[in-house]
């Protein structure tokens, strides 16, 4: 499994650790973020990972800011990404499992680094389970068809 990671100056520490805890997992890592607390713009890594989930470059992306908020719009933006900030694991294990899921966003300043890797391991554990999902889930990505 291959994890593409963003982040701004808000998440260079909570982004250590779980690149950390992602490599205990097994898991390979692409770093897209900063890693200085030199001030900048979440959009620019949100767009990054959005963009390495839905060329395959990465199979999923991890994405974290003070929030989670902006940066996971960022990458909303991207054709194809489905991005979810979660800040407890049930909602994290249903976004894959109904919402198929491809980027997770974690807020720095809202949930503690235990709390966060409890969040990854669910989201990277559940499965989409298909079925009356994937229509619903087709109909969302119908939705960037008609943009315009
Ligand atoms: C940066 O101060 C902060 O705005 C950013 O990390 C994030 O929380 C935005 O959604």
């Amino acid at each position: 499994m291959k994890i593409g990671i963003g982040n701004d100056h808000a998440g260079v520490e909570l982004k250590n650790e779980i690149v950390a805890h992602l490599q205990e997992r097994g898991c390979e890592v692409v770093n897209f973020g900063t890693d200085t607390h030199d001030r900048c713009n979440y959009p620019e890594y949100g767009e990054k990972v959005g963009r390495a989930v839905a060329s395959k470059e990465v199979d999923l992306g991890i994405l974290i800011c003070g929030t989670g908020v902006g940066i996971s719009l960022a990458a909303n933006k991207v054709e194809g990404i489905r991005a979810v900030v979660c800040s407890e694991p049930y909602s994290a294990k249903l976004s894959k499992e109904h919402n198929n899921t491809n980027v997770l966003a974690l807020g720095a300043r809202v949930v503690g680094s235990e709390m966060a890797k409890m969040i990854v391991d669910e989201w990277l554990d559940a499965e989409f389970m298909g079925g009356r999902h994937q229509t619903r889930v087709d109909m969302i990505m119908a939705i960037e068809k008609k943009r315009g």
